[in-house]
């Protein structure tokens, strides 16, 4: 039997805010999320018991067992596989990575309803799709048509736990997401972008001040934010010539940093 290609996106969050706490640890977000061109591929065929092997240039340090989230995912499902997973993104970088992997799994089996208990980022990366995420990831929202953009992905190469960039956030309550803009232009999305924050981004510079390098780095673009709880930075870009040229020069100022120019999608 042939094995099924599953796609992978990367998760990109244009916006972060933290707005609270939850007695049990859990942050409360606003995120406004979109997808890109650009991601890990899996390969899934039913089989006896689990098995998982992992190629790719970020397949380094990856587990093959019952550690890895693509595991978990098929175990919570019921549905051993036999999976083959190609590492294209830097893994705690902040787009995705094993929580896009394991909703790829998840999305494949049909088993969308037990996402949440594999991680708070599981449930977004079901589906494609631009949204707004809040509650602690788990409630998701339609959000206006937001066209394609031009982005610039980099990470400087350093990995920040997502727990203790959350703990080096001083101020746990902050004012949420505004209202995003429905049938803006795209100077006045951008605009209305800039406005917002990720809340993240000053934290994980505390502990991994690379981060800082590739914010300036990607300045020059119409606007510059760092995804997720980090280390992945991004810009997005007036034209896809824009995007490849900063690509170029990111990338050969830094050959050992991960850059690439994608598309939203
Ligand atoms: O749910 P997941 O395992 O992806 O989250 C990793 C860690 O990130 C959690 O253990 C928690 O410390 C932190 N987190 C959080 N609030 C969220 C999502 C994640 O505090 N909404």
């Amino acid at each position: 039997m042939t094995a099924a290609h599953a796609f992978a996106p990367a998760k990109i969050n244009l916006t972060l805010h933290v707005t609270g706490q939850r007695d049990d640890g859990y942050h409360l977000l606003d995120s406004l999320v979109v997808f890109a061109d650009v991601g890990d591929r899996l390969w899934l065929e039913p089989a006896p018991d689990m098995s998982l092997d992992v190629t790719g240039p970020f397949a380094k340090g990856v587990p093959t067992d019952g550690r890895n989230l693509v595991w978990k995912a098929a175990e919570a499902a019921g549905t051993p596989l036999r999976i083959r997973l190609e590492k294209n993104l830097p893994h705690g970088g902040g787009i995705g990575g094993g929580s896009a992997d394991a909703a790829a799994v998840l999305r494949h089996l049909g088993a969308g309803q037990v996402a949440a208990t594999l991680g708070a980022d599981v449930p977004v990366c079901l589906d494609d799709r631009a949204k707004r995420m809040t509650g602690i990831g788990d409630c998701l929202t339609p959000v206006p048509r937001l066209g394609t953009w031009d982005i610039v992905l980099v990470n400087p190469g350093v990995e920040v736990p997502t727990p203790s960039v959350f703990k080096a956030l001083c101020t746990k309550t902050n004012a949420p997401m505004g209202t995003i803009p429905s049938q803006a232009s795209k100077d006045d999305f951008i605009r209305w972008l800039a406005q917002q924050r990720n809340d993240l981004q000053e934290p994980a510079i505390s502990l991994a001040p690379e981060i800082a390098d590739a914010l300036n780095i990607l300045k020059g673009a119409k606007l510059v934010r760092m995804s997720g709880s980090g280390s992945t930075c991004f810009g997005l870009y007036r034209s896809a010539e824009d995007a490849q040229a900063a690509q170029d020069r990111i990338a050969s100022a830094h050959p050992n940093w991960w850059v690439k120019a994608a598309k939203t999608l």
